[in-house]
């Protein structure tokens, strides 16, 4: 055949992108957000997932799935330790994973795979696309700030800060600001090496990644970016924030209570906190009474998402006093799961109290609501530091979860004058967003640039 009759028809046929999301709410919204955007731009989209956490997608028939094992045993099965759980499943998902995709690729004459794209944290898939010859395309489902923070904990272990002592942790860390001691996204775990390897091992395959995705806006973390070019020498797209195309209700793991929306309808606007920490986040029982009481003493309506989970081995509301139940049901209203960006969009929120993951921090700005920050662990601890400290649209609870500081921060975010500060900062932050997602800005730009991008690659022969 004719060499340009040859090219035309390849060109004309619609590629197929393999994508494969990390196994946990917060990984597998962007992942599946992603796939719609690179869908309406044209490309055949096929899902990889483990059996673990598999999402009910069956909203989108055109999306291929295919289903591997995951080899977790029940108990291994659980968030927990979530670091424990990522290496377990780096490690156990690398031949199905193998498997899965050298099949496909052996498969693709109809709609050839040009590349692969992948979560961060899958660590080990660069090395298998590598294996199979096919390029590599990774998805930070975080901010770029808390991903220069992580890449900068060899230097931080080195200077001594991993081991301050808790009287210091709010000194500044001078090679890193705004953070403070207290900030280094480190996570509790029981795994022989502890944290670091596995940060370490999704840092370096990052920087060996062929492209690099981000579910940011460049006008939002403009240095950060400069610094990332400087360190990560991988073709970097911000195109977020990816909720703006698609919305992550489908993708949710848990059913989302409606009756929220209904609760919200009778309360006044802007007056309800909307309270919610997360996918993964666990607490002791006894900081549950503190975020109860701190709740109950605020006087302001309040939405509570309790997550069966979030005390770990309990149902959690079973464990508050009659007394206090009584007090919290006086203004506020408790669900399991929310449809938390209809919730951020309804006039009556004012405020959102978050653990800082990416998503709803993202979802909270796209919002244009304030937030009161109170981190876990990893990422969340950057993340609430920069709403505090650099874009100034939030209050971070310092001392952690304690009633007295709850109280006050809820009361200085919704009525008080701070409040009215941090709304009109988010307000600003909101109308530069939302000029990014418009032709000619930053993140719709770089959405075509990822295309031109993806184009370029040549499936393997
Ligand atoms: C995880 C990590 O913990 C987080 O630090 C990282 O940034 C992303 O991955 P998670 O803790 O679940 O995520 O938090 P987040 O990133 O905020 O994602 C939660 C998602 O669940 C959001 O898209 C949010 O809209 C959704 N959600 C949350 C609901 O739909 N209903 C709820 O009630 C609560």
């Amino acid at each position: 055949m004719d060499k340009q009759v040859q090219t035309i028809l390849q060109r004309s046929r619609r590629r197929r992108l393999v994508l494969f999301p990390l196994t946990l709410q917060g990984h597998i919204n962007p992942m599946i957000q992603l796939a719609n955007i690179l869908h309406h731009k044209g490309f055949n989209i096929s899902i990889i997932h483990t059996k673990y956490n598999f999402p009910n997608l069956s909203i989108y028939p055109h999306f291929t799935l295919y289903l591997i094992p995951d080899g977790l045993s029940e108990s291994e099965a659980s968030t927990t330790d979530i670091i424990l759980l990522l290496k377990l499943l780096n490690e156990k998902c690398v031949k199905p994973f193998f498997d899965c995709l050298a099949r496909l690729l052996s498969d693709d004459a109809d709609d050839p795979i040009p590349c692969i794209i992948t979560d961060a944290v899958w660590y080990f898939t660069q090395a298998v696309a590598d294996n199979l010859n096919i390029p590599r395309i990774v998805l930070r489902a975080s901010s770029v700030g808390s991903l220069l923070a992580f890449a900068a904990l060899p230097l931080l272990q080195d200077k001594g800060y991993l081991s301050w002592k808790d009287s210091e942790m709010d000194a500044p860390v001078v090679e890193f600001p705004p953070l403070k001691v207290k900030d280094i996204p480190t996570i509790e775990t029981r795994n022989a090496e502890g944290p670091y390897r596995v940060i370490a091992n999704m840092v370096e395959q990052t920087k060996k990644a062929s492209g690099l995705i981000f579910n940011t806006f460049k006008e939002l973390e403009e240095p950060e970016f400069d610094k990332l070019q400087e360190q990560f020498l991988v073709p970097t797209f911000a195109i977020g924030p990816f909720h703006k195309y698609f919305s992550a209700s489908a993708s949710s793991l848990w059913t989302q209570d409606r009756t929220s929306i209904s609760w919200l309808d009778t309360q006044a606007p802007k007056s309800v906190i909307y309270v919610s920490f997360g996918s993964i986040a666990e607490m002791h029982e006894e900081k549950l009474h503190e975020v109860a009481w701190g709740l109950a003493n605020s006087a302001q309506p309040f939405l509570w998402v309790v997550r069966p989970g979030l005390v770990n081995g309990s149902e959690c509301l079973e464990i508050l006093s009659k007394e206090l139940l009584e007090a919290i049901n006086r203004r506020g209203y408790i669900v399991k799961w929310a449809p938390q960006q209809e919730v951020l969009s309804h006039p009556a929120t004012g405020g959102f109290w978050t653990h800082s993951g990416w998503n709803s921090t993202l979802e909270s700005i796209c919002e244009g609501v304030p937030m009161i920050c109170s981190p876990f662990f990893g990422d969340q601890m950057v993340n609430s530091r920069y709403v505090n400290d650099i874009w100034k649209v939030g209050i971070m609870l310092e001392k952690g979860l304690e009633r007295v500081e709850i109280e006050s921060a809820i009361q200085k975010l919704m009525v008080g004058k701070e409040g009215e500060d941090m709304r009109k900062n988010i307000t600003y932050l909101k109308e530069k967003l939302d000029l990014c997602l418009k032709p000619g800005g930053s993140s719709y730009e770089s959405l075509d640039n990822l295309v031109d991008f993806i184009s370029s690659f040549r499936s393997p022969v």
